[in-house]
């Protein structure tokens, strides 16, 4: 079983780092495929936490192949921050690779990036000001600078120049910002060069020769389907697709390379940033989800607003990223609560329902969840290891989220340490298979 994709089923935050981290340990190589530095993926190991914004969630065993593909737009800055840091909490980080031809946030991205949120006013998006959407619009205005140009003063300066001139309106407040001086800038990226030069390669060579030998690859995905630029709640998206579809292209391999397709998704649902959000919870009860979840941004800090789990997106990122299983993660969160309400469908403004995802965005921003209500349960989960150790009326929460969203539930998180997880018979099922793949750590 070589290649299975971890991507985010709701609107980003699901838990993907902690997953990914728990399958790694039996995976050969851990890959991003999209995204930049405006994921923030969280692993907790003891009383040690780790965020990891960049570098793929598989790096904390020691030299462990580690890829950022082609698809992630990279902050040079920021990775090599990342790169120190892990370094001086003792993390070997010899493992990790760069693909060549990844693109770079510059820092007219990160000033264009700021420059329109002030613009759209009230209707902004709410990014993360990494700088993530204009980098990807220059890579598809084909005005792009790639890790491969780090390493060639001339064509580092003659891309800067040709990609600041259409911008020269738009950066003209920042006239004077020292940021922006070409001799600076070069600099500075040269520098950058030097400093990731031994972890650059041609990852695609990289990821073939690792799927011809049968290893076990993890394609690693940052936010989630609903922020997906296609698919997604657009305009309030990132610029990237993250859906399991992106994984080949972001790292260049091909779809059959992809055996399983596993959706995280939380027990309730959070998104940060601005845009519709049918479920949401406005009141105490969704104040009790988020400080229960200590749901607050890992790149931002910014508040995550919250609400209930919604199927009817659920279903729909199923759908999108063909979903071989779920991941339903911090279960835990929802004890206490004596009524546990779900969406099933949404109500249009006219009163008509939708069961399905509406395509039409005025549609959309005018729907509201229509809920169904289950049981909740008091008791703590943190303790449970097997689906038996769980209340009955937690039981049923997955047994109706599996039946609603047409994937079986793999695993189930029940607090943020490793090895606060419940693995499913499917789960072991789907990711074991004969030859004992990734998942061949689960406790059988
Ligand atoms: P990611 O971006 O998808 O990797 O998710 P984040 O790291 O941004 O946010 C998920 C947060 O939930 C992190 O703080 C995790 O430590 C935490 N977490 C993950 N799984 C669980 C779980 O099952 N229960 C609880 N209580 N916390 C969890
Ligand atoms: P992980 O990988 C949650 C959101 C931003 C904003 C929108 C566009 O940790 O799940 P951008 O900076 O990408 O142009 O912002 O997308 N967003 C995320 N929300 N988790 C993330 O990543 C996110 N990455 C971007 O809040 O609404
Ligand atoms: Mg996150």
């Amino acid at each position: 079983m070589p290649g299975i994709v971890i991507v985010g089923a709701q609107w980003g935050d699901e838990g993907k780092g902690k997953i990914t981290d728990l399958l790694a340990e039996h995976g050969d190589a851990v890959v991003r495929f999209q995204g930049g530095n405006n994921a923030g993926h969280t692993i907790v190991r003891g009383e040690e936490e780790w965020k990891l914004h960049l570098i793929p969630s598989g790096i904390l065993y020691p030299g462990k192949t580690c890829v950022i593909g082609n698809g992630v737009v990279i902050d040079p800055r920021v990775l090599i921050e990342e790169l120190d840091g892990l370094r001086a909490r003792r993390v070997d980080v010899g493992g990790l690779r760069i693909s060549a031809n990844a693109h770079l946030i510059m820092p007219y991205h990160l000033l264009l990036d700021s420059a329109g949120e002030t613009r759209l006013g009230s209707n902004k998006i709410g990014t993360t000001r990494r700088g993530i959407g204009p980098c990807y619009a220059d890579k598809a205005a084909r005005l792009g600078i790639r890790v491969q140009d780090l390493l060639d003063e001339k064509i580092l300066k003659k891309k800067i120049v040709a990609a600041m001139e259409p911008k020269r309106l738009s950066l003209r407040p920042y006239e004077k910002d020292p940021a922006l001086d070409l001799h600076t800038m070069t600099e500075e990226y040269l520098v950058y060069g030097h400093r990731l030069e031994q972890h650059i390669a041609d990852t695609s060579k990289l990821m073939w020769e690792l799927l011809d030998a049968g290893k076990n690859v993890i394609l690693e995905g940052a936010q989630g389907a609903m922020l997906d630029i296609d698919h997604g709640t657009y305009p309030f998206v990132t610029s990237s697709n993250p859906l399991s579809g992106a994984a080949c292209v972001g790292t260049g391999i091909g779809p059959k390379a992809i055996d399983e397709v596993w959706g995280i998704a939380k027990a309730y649902t959070t998104r940060v940033g601005a845009g519709p959000f049918p479920s949401e919870l406005e009141d105490d009860t969704g104040e009790q989800i988020r400080s229960r979840g200590g749901e607050f941004g890992t790149t931002t800090g910014r508040a995550r607003r919250t609400g209930w789990l919604d199927l009817v997106a659920l279903r729909y990122a199923s759908r999108l990223n063909t979903l071989t299983a779920l991941v339903i993660t911090k279960l835990d969160v929802l004890s206490g609560f004596d009524r546990i309400q779900v969406a099933t469908s949404y109500r249009g403004a006219d009163g008509a329902e939708f069961e399905d995802f509406p395509y039409h965005q005025t549609v959309l921003h005018h729907t509201t969840a229509s809920l169904t209500e289950l049981r909740g349960w008091k008791e703590d989960l943190g303790e449970c290891r097997t689906l038996s150790d769980l209340p009955d009326a937690a039981r049923e929460y997955l047994d109706f989220i599996a039946e609603h969203s047409g994937a079986p539930v793999a695993l189930v998180g029940v607090g943020p340490g490793r090895d606060q997880v419940i693995w499913t018979e499917a789960g072991r099922d789907t990711l074991i298979g004969e030859a004992g793949g990734v998942g061949s750590g689960a406790p059988a």
